[in-house]
């Protein structure tokens, strides 16, 4: 069994530590006084709301994507507790029939069982996803498919599935190549979402898109690209 949990970065923003920067720099955090910073911290994450970014940008530095969501991540890391989940380095495959039967006895790998708890006690969750053959790339599919474990993000009241999840809300960032504005039937991706978090009670779906960027010019893209940041750091404010 493949236990990817060390690929999970835990990322605990201390603002007066790293500056502005959306990004912990654990280097920096380490020069802090030794006992001083202890304390610290472990203030901050007592008082600290945990939230959950599921980041599927396949194209890494050179995803649209991506760099809507990282500034927005970064305001939000100055309130909440960050849990970071990068799919693309994630060594997950759908379930087979050999790992459905072993997780119908019960054995579960320990990356999944571990995501599955942390995403069910999670805050807030930010899923960060281009759109790909109009929805996600596959791997979040697969993703949720490991995680979704009957008694920690759903269960059932005796006449249909209830959720378990503590999270009040989702933010849903990605970029569409096609003219396909959000809410579109076309558009598979925030459904997806409102659905799954019918299952799992995951409470309201905000999505932060752009749209037609396969079909614009650069400097459309670049505006693009900016007005959306923008309206996903409004958002971020009461998030
Ligand atoms: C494999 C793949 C599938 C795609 N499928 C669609 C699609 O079905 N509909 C669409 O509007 N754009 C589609 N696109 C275009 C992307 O949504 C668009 O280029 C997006 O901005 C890419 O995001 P990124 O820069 O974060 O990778 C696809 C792109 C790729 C690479």
């Amino acid at each position: 069994m493949v236990d990817v949990v060390q690929l999970v970065e835990h990322r605990i923003v201390v603002p007066s530590v790293v500056g502005s920067s959306p990004i912990i720099h654990p280097e920096r955090s380490r020069s802090f006084p030794g006992a001083f910073f202890l304390v610290y911290l472990q203030k901050r994450l007592i008082a600290m709301k945990k939230l959950v970014v599921i980041d599927a940008c396949i194209r890494g530095e050179e995803s649209r994507t991506r760099r809507i969501a990282e500034p927005i991540i970064g305001e939000l890391a100055k309130r909440y507790e960050i849990t970071r989940y990068d799919l693309t380095k994630m060594p997950m495959e759908p379930l087979t029939p050999e790992t459905y039967a072993q997780r119908a006895a019960g054995i579960i790998p320990a990356w999944a069982l571990e995501a599955a708890r942390t995403l069910a006690e999670a805050d807030r969750i930010v899923v960060v996803a281009p759109f790909w053959d109009m929805s996600f790339p596959a791997v979040v599919k697969v993703f949720f498919e490991h995680i979704s474990l009957f008694d920690i993000t759903f269960t059932d009241n005796g006449r249909t599935c209830v959720g378990k999840c503590k999270c009040e809300k989702v933010m849903y960032i990605t970029t569409r190549g096609m003219n396909i504005p959000t809410g579109d039937a076309r558009e598979q991706g925030s459904s997806y979402l409102h659905a799954l978090s019918e299952l799992w009670d995951l409470g309201t779906v905000l999505t932060v898109a752009a749209w037609n960027m396969d079909y614009s010019s650069p400097a459309e893209i670049e505006e693009k690209i900016d007005n959306t940041t923008r309206f996903g750091l409004r958002l971020a404010a009461s998030f």
